[in-house]
């Protein structure tokens, strides 16, 4: 007898457009709307074309957050019933966003489905998120993230098998009979042995295991911030490499990231910068919630801006053992991100890529086999090993760099300035500005900068003048497959090269978050120590007189300064 065909009938919702880095809504946003998450995650299904789905591999994974594990089941069941023939899922349901990408490519999955919410606060009052990564482990193009969206907003029904469940906590195959399909299976593999087996062929491990381990070895902070990476830093860096025990903390994935934003930047990993200021540690790192992000500090405290981060990466590329076999094919940095690297990719002539921000635009670059290394000021790091960013793989280079350099972090830095000049780099994100508000406030000064007379305009402050030499919203033709995003970021930039960058948010998941950027280049050996918060206030001030943005939102002051 003929079973009924396993259809929920819903009604589509309008507002699932995925963002930057997938769809992000407070967790109340799934729970308490109806079919809320069915609906986006039949709706990622769908863009698998049914004639593929019988032979396709799924990798699916998250960072432990509240609602992850009911969002996996569900993942489950609906793939299941829309005749997905296999699901690769981390124990527990943990897998790290750099992991992800890794498993993706390793076993040549069609792609992947990440529930994360990155670096927001978790919790039943927090964030959740589900992200779509394709087949070369990297998050979905637009055109994929369109087809998505349109889908969503016309679902009439999904299709689920309400009755399977899996032990997410037992590694091994599950297999389970689906109707008119070949039997689905769900394997549930070790979260850390795969992308542990990538960076072993990435980095020299003995001269790291020597440099965290050996006679003279030095001392290091890793905070997981209780996000997904714990579990890799506590295998890959403590028992594979030898640092003791108590060098990382805040291992365990919590759902509420223990209470704390699981964001590693200046204010919310306040406790490792102050734990770093005691200098019993030489080198200390922080990274996001789904371990993508990465924050580098010296001893005492010593702040590696992102920017610096992948410029001092690139200016030392040659002593990773996984460039040397892959050469330097190009670097790439996000518009906003300073023009460090800029310096690097001139000095040592080698290709540079300027890109809007989101990973995704890095992705085409390596496919292509243009790019080998890349960043963005929001401290995210990575390279073509994958798809992603990758916070631990950031930090095995620092140490790469500090093995083979024998230096400080702080030494290896300010050799970098003297040699390549700095670029003082500084961004205010104003948090939960009213959306309308934040929209007017662009647009304003959009159309204040489009006016004929801004470029050649003169601005000062304190003892400082700059002059407007382009003014524009940035946009990008992508040089692989010609594509254009237009709208990327409003930019001034004056005649000295300095750069002041306005733009919205979007991995918001209530009202709008508002980012100035500011970055100017110093080469004077004398002004490169300073701070930067000095040296770029004049530019600051010059920022949100010309924007307003402080009469037009309401807000005195940013809610984070980086
Ligand atoms: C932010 C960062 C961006 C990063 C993204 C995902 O996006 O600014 O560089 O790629 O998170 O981690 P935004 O909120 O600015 O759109
Ligand atoms: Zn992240």
């Amino acid at each position: 007898m003929e079973k009924p065909r396993p259809a929920v009938e819903t009604k589509p919702y309008t507002d699932q457009k995925p963002g930057t880095s997938g769809l992000r809504k407070r967790v109340t946003v799934f729970q308490q709307n109806q079919h809320y998450a069915e609906n986006f995650i039949q709706s990622i299904i769908s863009v698998i074309e049914p004639a593929e789905r019988q032979a396709a591999t799924l990798v699916v994974g998250g960072d432990g957050r509240f609602f992850m594990k009911d969002a996996i089941q569900l993942i489950v069941q609906i793939a299941a019933a829309n005749g997905i023939n296999h699901l690769v899922i981390g124990q527990n349901g943990i897998m790290s966003t750099p992991a992800v990408s890794c498993v993706i490519r390793k076993i040549k999955a069609v792609g992947g489905i990440i529930l994360t919410a990155s670096h927001n606060p978790g919790g039943p009052n927090g964030d959740f998120g589900i992200k779509y990564n394709i087949s070369s482990g990297g998050p979905a193009p637009e055109g994929i993230t369109n087809k998505i969206f349109d889908i969503s907003k016309n679902l009439q029904e999904y299709l689920i098998c309400p009755e399977l469940k899996v032990d997410l906590s037992k590694i091994g195959k599950q297999t389970f009979e689906v109707d008119t399909f070949k039997p689905f299976t769900v394997e549930i593999v070790d979260s850390v042995e795969a992308y542990a087996e990538m960076l072993r062929g990435i980095f020299d491990f003995a001269a790291l295991k020597e440099l965290l381990s050996g006679p003279n070895h030095i001392n290091v902070r890793l905070d997981a911030m209780h996000g997904v990476v714990g579990p890799y830093v506590k295998k890959i860096v403590c028992e594979e490499l030898g640092s003791p025990a108590n060098s990382a903390v805040n291992c365990v994935p919590q759902e509420d990231f223990g209470g704390h934003h699981p964001d590693p930047n200046l204010t919310y990993a306040a406790d490792l910068v102050n734990t770093m200021k005691g200098g019993e540690y030489d080198f200390g790192a922080a990274f996001d919630g789904d371990g993508d992000r990465n924050m580098v500090l010296g001893k005492h405290g010593f702040f590696v801006n992102p920017s610096d981060s992948v410029a001092v990466i690139a200016a030392n590329i040659t002593g990773i053992p996984y460039f040397q076999k892959t050469g330097v094919k190009g670097l790439a940095r996000s518009m906003p991100t300073s023009g460090a690297l800029d310096n690097v990719a001139k000095a040592l002539k080698m290709q540079l890529y300027e890109t809007p921000t989101g990973w995704k635009f890095f992705g085409n670059l390596m496919d292509a086999g243009k790019l080998s290394l890349c960043g963005e000021e929001s401290f995210g790091t990575g390279s073509d090993h994958i798809r992603e960013k990758d916070g631990l793989w950031a930090v095995l280079a620092w140490l790469s760099i500090l093995a083979t350099r024998k230096q400080s972090v702080e030494e290896i830095m300010k050799d970098h300035w003297q040699k390549f000049g700095r670029n003082f780099f500084t961004r205010y994100d104003y948090e939960e500005v009213d959306s309308d508000a934040a929209n007017k406030m662009i647009k304003d000064l959009e159309t204040t900068m489009f006016d004929a007379s801004f470029v050649g305009k003169k601005f000062s402050s304190g003892d400082k003048t700059y002059e407007v030499a382009v003014a524009d919203n940035f946009a990008y033709t992508d040089p692989v497959d010609g594509s254009v995003s237009k709208n990327q970021g409003l930019r001034i930039i004056f005649s000295d090269g300095s750069r002041i960058i306005f733009r919205l948010s979007g991995t918001g998941s209530a009202g709008a978050t508002i980012r100035l950027y500011i970055d100017s280049y110093e080469k004077d050996p004398q002004k490169i120590y300073q701070d930067p918060q000095v040296m770029l206030a004049p530019l600051v001030d010059i920022a949100l007189k010309v924007s307003q943005l402080q009469e037009k939102t309401g807000r005195t002051g940013p809610t984070v300064i980086t």
